[in-house]
């Protein structure tokens, strides 16, 4: 049955639907909730570890010398020092002279202007206001001077004379540089050498929005490699992508509002950009397309602009998916390539070198950093997955990161069915699969239930399963279904979740 229906969704709406079904909530809501603070729910929870460990295996396999840490959230201030982020981590700040209510400046003029404006001095922003008599979206009224914010949390560490100036960290990238002469020491001594970190990232936003999209306490996978920069125009691997095409909208097009499709090769010469960085602009690409299956035209790399890159990086691609709910392409990730920039200043505030010697050269590493922010992400495959068709709504999350792998289901609840079903869910559970297991209601609406969750695949058993040892695999998408022998089933399972066709995997029985 084909008659799948992708319905435009509104913010609230998602919103409302992850809560209803247990994706995701305000924090704290019986105590009046704080803005841009979300906890997860058990659904939620289940496909942001999905997504965090396709993230890993992919990313940590794309090279035997990366590895992943985990490290503090609160670090003291010499670090920000060191980053820049004490003084450059800033954001434009207005308040109303009427209500004092104060926003991002830049969020105020977009939504004005209905175009975006990130990355201009509090001057131009100012100047923006005036000339286009912008006033305050809550009640009308003048606004200030446009200032700027620090964005970290500050925080004291100990008391009295022990205690110690500390901010919770705006990004996981410095606990990669805190660690990253000690990790070389410890490990192989080989360039390029990565440093992943799946963790809490903290910022004070001014005006936390759009759901999972701003928040004030999130969750980033970030992946800092270290390379020799005299090798920044080379990558072993860069002759088997050089005809891989990725998707970009290059400054220069903002005005046509032109995606390109440019060859790797081709993007190294027509946008100036080491082989290094456009190596792994191609496996971000695939991680979207291929891992996650995402659809072709949601992606893009969006190229910043001078003013918009952010403080650190030279080379900075942001990587965007069009969600309708926000209105088109919106940021999920970014590619930055920050020169030695961090390093060189954690050398210069704390006194210890950071140069290593590889292969009899002394040298300080450049970093070239994978940023993803998971909860946008989650928010993004929330949206995508979310269809309406003539007799269900279902969630059609790619396959690998359905909350659940499988549903299983006997057919009816007796007559050593549910015992025979039991033995099933053990066998998967024992092969590694997160299964939901449901006896209760008629097969239909059991089916119903699991769709509106997103469980990739039904698995029943029926009377026949009872005298033959199989069972059918139902699949979420298509509703279709094919017989398989119980022994066969992990084997099928894992296939199918990782993307094979359901007739390659058996016959189909049923439309
Ligand atoms: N280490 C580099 C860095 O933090 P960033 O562009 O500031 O760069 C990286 O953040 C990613 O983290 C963004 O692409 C976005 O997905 C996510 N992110 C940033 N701020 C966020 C916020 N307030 N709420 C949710 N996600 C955020």
């Amino acid at each position: 049955m084909e008659c799948k229906e992708r319905v435009a969704m509104k913010e609230s709406e998602l919103e409302e639907i992850a809560k209803r079904r247990g994706f995701f909530w305000q924090s704290a809501q019986i105590h009046g909730a704080m803005s841009g603070f979300y906890d997860y729910a058990h659904l939620g929870t289940l496909l942001k570890r999905k997504w965090e460990n396709l993230w890993r295996k992919f990313f940590l396999g794309l090279d035997d010398n990366f590895y992943e840490i985990e490290t503090c959230s609160i670090m003291p201030e010499n670090v920000f020092k060191a980053s820049g982020h004490l003084i450059s981590f800033v954001d434009p700040i207005v308040k109303c002279k009427k209500c004092r209510n104060s926003e991002r400046a830049d969020h105020i003029i977009e939504k004005e202007l209905k175009e975006n404006f990130e990355g201009l001095s509090p001057k131009d922003l100012m100047k923006l206001i005036k000339k286009h008599n912008i006033k305050c979206p809550k009640c009308g009224g003048s606004l200030e001077e446009v200032g700027e914010l620090n964005m970290m949390f500050p925080l004291d560490v100990g008391t009295g004379a022990e205690a110690r100036k500390a901010y919770l960290l705006p990004e996981t990238a410095q606990g990669a540089y805190m660690n990253f002469k000690l990790e070389f020491e410890a490990l192989r001594r080989k360039l390029p050498f990565g440093l992943a970190i799946v963790g809490k990232a903290f910022r004070n936003e001014i005006s936390p929005r759009n759901v999972l999209i701003r928040m004030r306490e999130f969750n980033q996978a970030e992946l800092q490699i270290f390379f020799d920069h005299a090798k920044i125009n080379e990558h072993p691997k860069f002759n088997s992508i050089a005809k891989y095409k990725l998707r970009v909208f290059p400054v220069k097009n903002k005005k046509n509002n032109k995606i390109e499709e440019i060859a790797c090769g081709d993007a190294v010469r027509r946008l100036k950009l080491p082989k290094f960085y456009v190596y792994y602009m191609a496996m971000v690409q695939k991680f979207y397309l291929d891992i996650l299956k995402l659809p072709r035209e949601k992606f893009r790399f969006r190229e910043l602009s001078k003013e918009e890159k952010a403080f650190y990086n030279k080379y900075h691609f942001d990587m965007e998916l069009n969600l309708e709910s926000l209105g088109g392409f919106k940021e999920v990730a970014g590619l930055h390539y920050r020169t030695s920039h961090d390093l060189d200043g954690h050398q210069e505030v704390s006194g210890t070198s950071m140069v290593i010697n590889v292969e009899g050269k002394s040298l300080t590493p450049h970093v070239l950093e994978v940023s993803m922010g998971v909860d946008r992400n989650v928010y993004a495959l929330l949206e995508l997955a979310f269809a309406k068709e003539k007799d269900r709504t279902v969630l059609r999350f790619p396959r690998l990161v359905s909350p659940f792998d499988a549903g299983v289901f006997p057919l009816v609840n007796k007559d050593k069915l549910p015992g025979k079903a039991r033995e099933i869910q053990k066998l998967l559970e024992e092969n590694g699969f997160n299964v939901f297991y449901d006896e209760s209601g008629s097969i239909g609406r059991r089916y119903r239930r699991v769709d509106e969750i997103g469980v990739a695949a039904g698995i029943t058993i029926d009377y026949d399963s009872l005298k033959k040892e199989d069972v059918t695999l139902r699949d979420r998408d298509s509703m279709k279904q094919i017989r398989i022998k119980i022994k066969d089933l992990p084997e099928v399972l894992k296939k199918f979740l990782n993307g094979e066709k359901l007739g390659k995997l058996g016959k189909v029985i049923k439309g």
